[in-house]
């Protein structure tokens, strides 16, 4: 397959160049023999340099999906379409590129994992291989990317294993996967994702796994190195908690759509989507509850056979038969910076 090597023309905000990656009706659609399963289903996204965007959903609303497609690497049988534009810097000079025009396999999309976009997950044995130590697996990284010796490599991922809060750097280097504790081994995830400067840093539930005091150590570690090095974050996450102490600005996604899209300030003090203020109800501290989401009734369908109209509609206490079950339900401006998809709008700030 011949590779796409033209650049494509710059996403209609140009004029802000603090934005490096913009999606536009991406749709991820897994062709199963029961169906067609439509696990992103139209989402637009901006990531703006050095913010970090947020992105929340209870599980299976098609938040892994949606980044896995940004870097090519979602499971067969699953088929990526859509706009993918990533602003890169080659030779000082600034380019569009669509990644989603390019060959899944190919060489530039190699090129731009780990160098340009990079990925954190919730379970870092996944991210490294066993049988080598993770000085080694990070210095091949650093080697594959940039042009430096081995000994200028070593000496970058150590620099890296020492910016991420390893005690002993020098020891763990010489160390293998298993040796390391959970959060030890997150922090040299997050050192091999950062080795080479990537502008974008994709991080997929990475604290799920760890203890509360852990947890905050990372959440802590990618926001100082989001500062300090100025890269972008899209943060997933299940929990409005963490979304508060990590996001500039906040996608909500529901059934492999974005429903409502707004800073984070206003997702906490002035959310909409009903299914956004059913999240914010369920937040144990806010509401009371034992339960997780006791608010929202029942659980996200499957994607796949929806009927027509709202996603949300059969959990939904807003939803009206003939009104919201009737067609795709458009994403409403609400003002520059909030964006909502639900037809009750007035209905919903009425009764406050
Ligand atoms: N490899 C796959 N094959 C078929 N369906 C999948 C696959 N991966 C994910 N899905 C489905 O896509 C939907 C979105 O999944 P996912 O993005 O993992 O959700 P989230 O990350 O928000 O929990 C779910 O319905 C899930 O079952
Ligand atoms: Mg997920």
């Amino acid at each position: 397959m011949e590779e796409n090597t033209q650049t494509v023309h710059a996403p209609d905000t140009k004029e802000d160049d603090q934005t490096i990656l913009e999606i536009h009706d991406l749709k991820t659609y897994f062709h199963l023999d029961e169906g067609i399963l439509k696990a992103v289903d139209g989402v637009d996204l901006t990531i703006k340099r050095g913010k970090t965007l947020g992105i929340v959903g209870e599980s299976g609303s098609g938040k892994s999906v949606a980044t896995k497609s940004i870097l090519q690497i979602v499971d067969p049988p699953g088929k990526v379409e859509g706009e993918i534009k990533l602003k890169r810097s080659r030779k000082g000079k600034e380019e569009w590129i669509d990644i989603g025009k390019l060959n899944p396999t190919g060489e530039k999309i190699r090129d731009i994992r780990g160098a340009e976009i990079s990925m954190i997950f919730q379970e870092p044995m996944k991210a490294f291989s066993s049988i080598h130590t993770i000085g080694n697996q990070i210095t091949e990284a650093i080697l594959i990317h940039s042009e430096v010796d081995q000994e200028e490599a070593k000496r970058i991922a150590i620099d890296f294993l020492i910016k991420v809060g390893m005690s002993n750097p020098e020891q763990r280097f010489d160390q293998y996967p298993h040796e390391l504790s959970g959060g030890m081994r997150q922090r040299a995830m997050i050192a091999m994702a950062l080795c080479c400067n990537p502008a974008i840093l994709i991080a997929d539930e990475p604290t799920t796994a760890l203890d509360v005091t852990v947890q905050a150590q990372v959440l802590d570690l990618i926001n100082h190195l989001k500062e300090t090095l100025d890269t972008s974050v899209i943060f997933i996450t299940h929990d409005l908690g963490v979304i508060a102490e990590m996001s500039d600005e906040v996608a909500v996604m529901y059934l492999g759509k974005v429903i409502e899209y707004t800073d984070v300030e206003t997702l906490f003090y002035g959310a909409l989507h009903p299914y956004t203020q059913a999240l914010l109800k369920s937040i144990p501290s806010v509401a009371h509850t034992k339960g997780e989401l006791d608010s929202i009734k029942g659980t996200v369908p499957i994607p796949m056979n929806l009927p027509k109209g709202c996603g949300f509609y059969s959990r939904c206490k807003y939803a009206v038969n003939g009104v919201c079950n009737v067609d795709d339900i458009p994403f409403t401006k609400v003002n520059d910076n909030h964006y909502v998809r639900c037809v009750r709008l007035d209905e919903i700030e009425n009764r406050g």
